[in-house]
């Protein structure tokens, strides 16, 4: 198929990411920096030796070759770094608000301090400011790891609340359902904080996974969760209640063999308000740019649509209502414009 709208409307199209794992940016390149300036030994030294361990074709063989790549970040500079990276390319890609995950867990479960990781991040977000994008951090537990881990890792996390937007939930999912943090959720939302919550694709229990979320523990936002589609009662609630839903196309081809683009088409036809982001850009080929165009160009996507998912992601994103206006305005003038 073939879509109407060409590489650069949609590199100009003024977007929000909301699925974007900070550690998931970690380019080869900046990746052997680290190394070298960190004295860590990674096994690989070259680019395309670092290039030849990206085999993965599931979530769990994904997660085997991403979380060691972390051990390269040591020092509250390297993970400045890595964020100022990847928001100079989303000011690229004409990202201009940014919910940014990141895994605390994965650090300082191998002796990071909290502080460390945060600082590096928040300093990088503060500097993006000049690169016209405006971001914010969005805390996820481990699922893999314990619901005590999750507990202190909320508690290490309360004293920065002003720099942390929301939580969310990723790492291995089979044998790991939304439940086991609802205590977490629960104070994590009396403190003010934002909900939301992997549904990985095509899991064990998906749709139980995704009614958990939704239905019990509040989330606002579901990140993948396009199995959805199973349950027609689960995508009214997603439509009623405003649920946001963050699609992750060439991620999905990557864990997949397809990018759930029927899945994600008949959602947006729906009213659900799902938008297209770039999970792990560094290891699944693409920036969020990369992502939009590679759903329009396989599933045909008129301009209309590939409009629809940018203002998706600005209606799914939790700004304040004044800065939503302002990028949505930003977005029809682009429009009328191009
Ligand atoms: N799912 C689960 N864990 C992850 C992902 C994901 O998409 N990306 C990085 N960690
Ligand atoms: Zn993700």
């Amino acid at each position: 198929m073939t879509t109407e709208v060409t590489r650069e409307f949609i590199q100009g199209l003024p977007k929000a990411e909301l699925h974007l794992h900070i550690e998931g940016t970690l380019e080869p390149e900046l990746k052997l920096e680290l190394a070298k300036r960190n004295h860590v030994d990674i096994g690989q030294s070259t680019i395309e030796e670092v290039r030849k361990t990206y085999q993965y074709d599931d979530l769990a063989s994904f997660l085997a070759v991403y979380y060691p790549a972390m051990n390269v970040l040591q020092n509250e500079q390297d993970f400045y770094d890595l964020a100022f990276a990847y928001l100079r390319r989303a000011a690229a890609n004409h990202v201009r608000h940014v919910e940014i995950f990141f895994d605390p867990q994965a650090h300082t479960s191998r002796g990071i301090a909290f502080e460390t990781v945060i600082h590096g991040l928040h300093r990088a977000i503060v500097d993006a400011r000049a690169l016209n994008v405006d971001a914010d951090l969005i805390m996820c537990f481990l699922r893999d790891f314990s619901k005590e881990s999750a507990r202190k890792t909320l508690l290490e996390a309360l004293p920065f609340k002003d720099w942390i937007l929301g939580i969310g939930l990723d790492s291995d999912e089979h044998n790991n359902p939304p439940l086991k943090f609802a205590r977490q959720y629960e104070d994590a939302a009396a403190a003010g904080l934002h909900l939301t919550a992997h549904c990985d694709i095509d899991q064990v229990g998906s749709i139980d996974h995704i009614r958990q979320a939704l239905e019990i523990m509040g989330v606002e936002r579901i990140d993948h969760g396009t199995n959805i589609v199973e349950d027609p009662d689960l995508v009214d609630f997603a439509v009623s209640h405003n649920i946001g839903m963050t699609s992750c196309p060439l991620s999905n081809s990557f864990v997949r063999p397809e990018m759930k683009g029927e899945e994600i088409v008949e959602l947006l036809g729906k009213g659900v308000k799902i938008c297209v982001n770039s999970d792990d850009p560094a290891y699944f080929g693409g920036y969020i740019s990369d992502n939009y165009y590679a759903l329009a160009d396989q599933f045909g996507l008129s301009r209309d649509q590939v409009v629809q998912l940018a203002r998706n992601s600005f209606e799914a994103s939790w700004i304040s209502d004044e800065k939503k206006a302002l990028y949505l305005a930003q977005l029809d003038d682009y429009v009328a414009k191009n």
